[in-house]
């Protein structure tokens, strides 16, 4: 017996993946509405957002995907029904499923990996209803709006644990984010938080001016100036930068171990240029650095972070929403590269 589900729908809306050559399709469906089963609450997600994970899954280059699987793994809404045994939650409340669905607290373990949400076989948030168990929730802040928090479960809550949970940056120390995407922008806002000062890389003159706007220390276009780690030293005066959100992979990672400070630190995060990265580790350990590996991050992570952009009444950048029936402009726009920030799509 589950409370509320008597008003619902029976059928709900979703995109699933149907494969093509090499990589997958969207196709909206109209499904059957999911029923909670015991300690699961059900979600009506009323925004979703997109990471270039996404469009990594799309294209087949994450491997292989469920045929059918419902795509992405941001999301936020309301719970619109609950399971047995559920406690945590009333119907009402104003939630977000975490990345890793059974990574709720402590160390990441591997077995976490294959219920990563939107990939593989688990699927995720681009649907009218699902059913969510209910310790992979976390509260969405009453300050942020339901489009805001959809933005959070994985690009926010990786620049977190790069930083805060990894990193330690505080006060006086320097950070370097390469582009203005989803991670990028929120490593700069927390990094703004603390009193660290933070230098954007990015290919774009107007972008480099938003980013300004948004309290960078400086910017460097990386296109103009490919060698961008010798302007990133003398803004610096020559010490190199304290952390960096390492995005580009293979192509990017040399630059970034010159751009880096005695001592420092690189959070190896992105793809950007592929899977890698493939560099000569002798600089890294002349100069004392490290290496994190990162990846998403906890449900309590999640919750840590929330007070934390609470606090300092930090609010996701949102470059473009889309309608639900514009799913594959959405896509199409992240793979332009055009957005500055997040793109969220509403259901
Ligand atoms: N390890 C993890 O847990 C984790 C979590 C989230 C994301 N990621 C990875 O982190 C990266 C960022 O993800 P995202 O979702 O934030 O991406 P995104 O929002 O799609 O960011 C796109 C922007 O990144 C910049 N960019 C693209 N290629 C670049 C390059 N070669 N060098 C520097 N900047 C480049 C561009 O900014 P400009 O237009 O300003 O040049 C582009 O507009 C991706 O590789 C993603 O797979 C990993």
């Amino acid at each position: 017996m589950t409370r509320a589900a008597a008003s619902l729908s029976a059928t709900c809306r979703a995109y699933r993946l149907v494969p093509t050559d090499g990589g997958s399709r969207l196709g909206q469906v109209e499904d059957v509405a999911p029923a909670p089963g015991p300690g699961e609450v059900l979600l009506r997600v009323e925004a979703a957002s997109l990471n270039y994970r996404d469009l990594l899954i799309l294209r087949g280059q994450l491997g292989a995907v469920r045929e059918g699987l419902i795509p992405l793994s941001d999301g936020a809404g309301r719970v619109v029904a609950t399971g047995r045994e559920v406690t945590r939650w009333r119907v009402g409340d104003r939630v977000a499923p975490i990345f890793y669905r059974d990574w709720v607290a402590g160390a990441y373990r591997e077995a976490y990996g294959p219920a990563a949400l939107g990939g593989g076989d688990a699927d995720g948030v681009l649907a009218d209803l699902i059913a969510v168990p209910e310790a992979s929730l976390v509260r969405i802040p009453n300050e942020l709006s339901v489009e805001e928090a959809a933005t959070l479960p994985c690009a926010a809550l990786t620049a977190w644990q790069a930083l805060v949970v990894r990193g330690g940056i505080a006060a006086g120390d320097t950070l370097l984010v390469q582009g203005t995407g989803g991670v990028a922008l929120f490593g700069l806002q927390i990094a703004r938080a603390v009193g660290a000062r933070t230098i954007v890389l990015s290919s774009s003159d107007e972008k480099r001016e938003r980013a300004e706007a948004l309290g960078a220390f400086a910017t460097v276009n990386y296109r103009a100036t490919p060698d961008w780690d010798v302007p990133v030293r003398k803004l610096t005066d020559g010490l190199g930068v304290s952390h960096i959100l390492e995005l580009g992979g293979p192509d990017t990672f040399d630059r970034s171990l010159r751009a880096l400070a005695a001592g420092g630190r690189i959070a190896q995060i992105g793809v950007f240029t592929g899977f890698g990265p493939r560099s000569n580790l002798f600089r890294l350990q002349q100069i004392n650095g490290t290496i994190d590996g990162v990846n998403v991050g906890s449900a309590e992570q999640f919750e840590a972070m929330n007070a934390f952009l609470v606090a300092h009444r930090i609010k996701p950048v949102i470059d473009r929403s889309f309608a639900f029936d514009e799913a594959q402009a959405a896509y199409d726009e992240l793979a332009s590269g055009r957005h500055f920030g997040k793109l969220v799509i509403r259901l």
